[in-house]
């Protein structure tokens, strides 16, 4: 498995406000110089496009919906985003395997062993290497929805927009239990930020991560540095 590239993954329960970011941070990865890549999930290829279509409009038992996402999953990882990362490029992905955790055992209810083992099967080790969980109250992401959809002129709600506050409280939990998990890979944004603050923190977050200038490691005073 080639680590060329880097994956950067954006989460966070519907109207968390994650699109506008991953915009922001395609552009200026751009600018950088960076070869990327945009894509999300459920989606990202033909299939997993069809799959998004399906699980977005039909009603189904929650361990078929689970096991339709991963299939959706593992055609995008082997047939876009491994290959873009093996070729160099950063994959830039609207949501990865979290959102199943979060929606599918978090908000659904399957159980979590299940989750585990399709998990470790659809992944086959692939990690983002940076996940920016978008994080804020459920009222308020339901009340930027409503807004969205007066804007937009958009009447019709998908499965997952048409659920509960309870539904999306308990997803927005299973979100931060894993963000809890590996607080290395994970940035948790207070997603009740203006826009443009936002923006700064997730340019800022890639920045220092890979674009700082490389510091000189003092003279070695004794004490032993891991690599
Ligand atoms: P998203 O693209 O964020 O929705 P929108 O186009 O409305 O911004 O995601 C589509 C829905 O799919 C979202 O409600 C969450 C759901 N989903 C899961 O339930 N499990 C998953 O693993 C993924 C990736 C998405």
């Amino acid at each position: 498995m080639s680590t060329r590239g880097r994956f950067l993954v954006f989460e966070g329960i519907d109207g968390a406000g994650k699109s506008t970011q991953i915009a922001a941070l395609t552009a200026w990865l751009q600018t950088q110089g960076v070869a990327t890549v945009t894509t999300r999930e459920p989606g990202g290829t033909p299939v997993g496009e069809a799959i998004r279509a399906l699980v977005l409009t039909h009603e189904m038992h929650a361990e078929t919906e689970l096991l339709l996402i991963c299939a959706a999953r593992r055609e995008h990882l082997l047939t876009v985003i491994e290959p873009a990362l093996a070729a160099g490029r950063w994959v830039v992905c609207d949501r990865f395997a979290d959102a199943s955790f979060a929606y599918q055992v978090g908000g659904r209810g399957v159980a979590p062993e299940r989750f585990r083992q399709l998990d470790e099967w659809t992944r086959a080790g692939r990690q983002p290497d940076l996940v920016f969980l978008f994080d804020l109250p459920v009222a308020t992401a339901a009340q930027r929805r409503a807004q969205r959809d007066a804007a937009d002129g958009h009447t019709e709600c998908d499965r997952f927009e048409r659920e509960s506050e309870a539904f999306f409280a308990a997803v927005r939990a299973a979100y931060r239990v894993r963000a809890a998990q590996d607080p290395q890979r994970y940035c948790v944004l207070d997603a009740q930020l203006p826009t443009e603050r936002l923006t700064e923190i997730v340019l800022a977050t890639v920045a220092q991560r890979w674009f700082a200038p490389k510091t000189r490691q003092p003279p070695s005073q004794g004490v032993a540095h891991d690599g």
